[in-house]
């Protein structure tokens, strides 16, 4: 790819957003209250052995009944954005119409308590809750999926329009295809490769229609996709490690953000696909979009591996590299790297809406949590997006993963992501050392920015 040549864009650097992100099944609990239907994850992890300790989204952090309590804490900390996920469930229980007015209400309540705090709300539409009626229906398997997706994102942007402007369609759409219909590991739980070339076309056909919908629904409206941009290098020596690591580049960096903003699948999926595909496609999906949202933890090591059906497995990083609470391998130069090259492919405005880690936090003799890592990781993952921005790339905001401790998916409450510590038992918040120290990195970055802005 070609580096970045453009020049620095002062004024969004002034504009720069700080946020912190969660998500719906996560951190909401109230899995059975006020009409909620049942999602994929609510039955994933009902199944023995999915999820570490047997855990579920069940209370969570029991955001629903304590988000007052959160966007005082955000306030606290001095965030200027919070994205958060909608539960499909949640507001049409069965995925389809009727709609549930209870569900809505608590969107409603959390959008409005966020304005008041002035933090601006990002809402995504799915981070990864299907319904699980549509489930029974094939799911993303089932093309008619990209149109009740459509329909779920008129019901968005008809109720909030008035007050979001910002709206992500899908978050890490390569995760949940990945892992939930091909490799295993999340819901629904499909092995298929069949299954994952569908659910790929099918989610960018309801991206691309949920795009037009929101335009139409919701006056100036800011509409992005979240990708989780990651380099894919061979783990091993030999040839076929180095086709596996191209492969699982095509699956995990293109094949969602190369048709939404290009306009065309990688090379190596367009042939799989093509079966799956009517011809107006490509143009439904490749709609106008405002920015690139970009997730990024560490960069992927890759093995050949026959033992799924797609070929790919994760190796493990060089010995030298440290690594994070999840195993994951810390290259903040992945990160820097990750940025210029995104932003020379896309050409889009980048917003960074997760980055972060697990550490092995505990409550000290003080009652505080001194998460030391954290602080290093994040210190060292945003100096690489400073110089990042100095080389050129258009980056405009940067969300912190997470606000809390939350259920992370089939590690359960096994991993702690937050800059605030949750005390399941008693759901006690405590802000974390890292805490602080974002707090005060958002102080002092407009200085900073604006010597970057000052020398490009
Ligand atoms: C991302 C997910 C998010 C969280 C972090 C750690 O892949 O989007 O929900 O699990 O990883």
């Amino acid at each position: 790819m070609r580096a970045a040549t453009r020049s620095l864009p002062a004024k969004s650097l002034a504009g720069f957003v700080w946020g912190v992100s969660t998500s719906s099944y996560q951190i909401e609990g109230a899995a059975n209250e006020d009409g909620r239907g049942p999602s994929i994850w609510d039955l994933y992890c009902r199944q023995a052995g999915r999820i570490a300790n047997g855990d579920t989204g069940d209370v969570a952090c029991d955001h629903y009944h304590r988000y007052a309590e959160d966007i005082a804490l955000m306030r606290d900390l001095g965030v200027n954005a919070y994205r958060f996920s909608v539960a499909w469930p949640r507001i049409m229980p069965t995925g389809r119409r009727p709609t549930n007015e209870a569900g809505l209400a608590f969107y409603d309540r959390l959008i409005d308590r966020l304005i008041a705090a002035k933090i601006e709300p990002w809402l995504c539409l799915y981070h990864w809750d299907l319904p699980q009626t549509l489930d029974e229906r094939g799911g993303w398997t089932n093309r008619d999926c990209a149109q009740w997706f459509a329909d779920y994102a008129t019901l968005i942007g008809s109720r909030f329009g008035d007050r979001v402007k910002r709206y992500a369609t899908f978050n890490e759409p390569s995760v949940f295809t990945l892992f939930g219909y091909c490799l295993g590991g999340q819901a629904p739980g499909i092995s298929s490769y069949t299954s994952l070339l569908q659910a790929i076309h099918h989610v960018n056909l309801a991206h691309g229609a949920a795009v037009d919908r929101l335009r139409a629904s919701v006056s100036d409206a800011s509409i992005g996709a979240i990708h989780n941009c990651q380099p894919c290098r061979p783990a091993r020596e030999g040839a076929e490690h180095v086709l596996a690591a191209q492969k699982l580049d095509a699956y995990w960096n293109g094949a969602f953000a190369d048709p939404q903003v290009l306009g065309h699948y990688p090379r190596l999926l367009a042939d799989p696909i093509a079966p799956h595909q009517r011809p107006d496609d490509l143009a439904r999906i490749c709609r106008p979009v405002d920015w690139f949202g970009l997730n990024h933890y560490s960069p992927h090591y890759v093995v050949a591996d026959a033992g799924n059906p797609l070929g790919v497995g994760f190796g493990p990083p060089p010995a030298n590299v440290p690594r994070s609470g999840m195993g994951w391998p810390v290259e903040p130069e992945a990160f820097r790297e990750t940025l210029v090259e995104t932003n020379s492919r896309y050409r889009l405005p980048i917003y960074v809406l997760e980055n972060g880690t697990a550490s092995h936090d505990n409550i000290d003799a003080e009652g505080g949590v001194a998460d030391q890592p954290r602080i290093d990781y994040l210190r060292a993952y945003t100096d690489a997006m400073f110089a990042a921005i100095k080389a050129g790339a258009d980056v405009r905001g940067y969300f912190v993963w997470s606000l809390l401790d939350n259920f992370e998916w089939a590690s359960g409450y096994s991993q702690r992501f937050g800059l605030i510590y949750v005390d399941y038992p008693t759901q006690r918040r405590i802000p974390k050392a890292s805490f602080h120290w974002y707090a005060r990195l958002i102080q002092s970055a407009p200085a900073r920015l604006a010597n970057i802005a000052s020398r490009s």
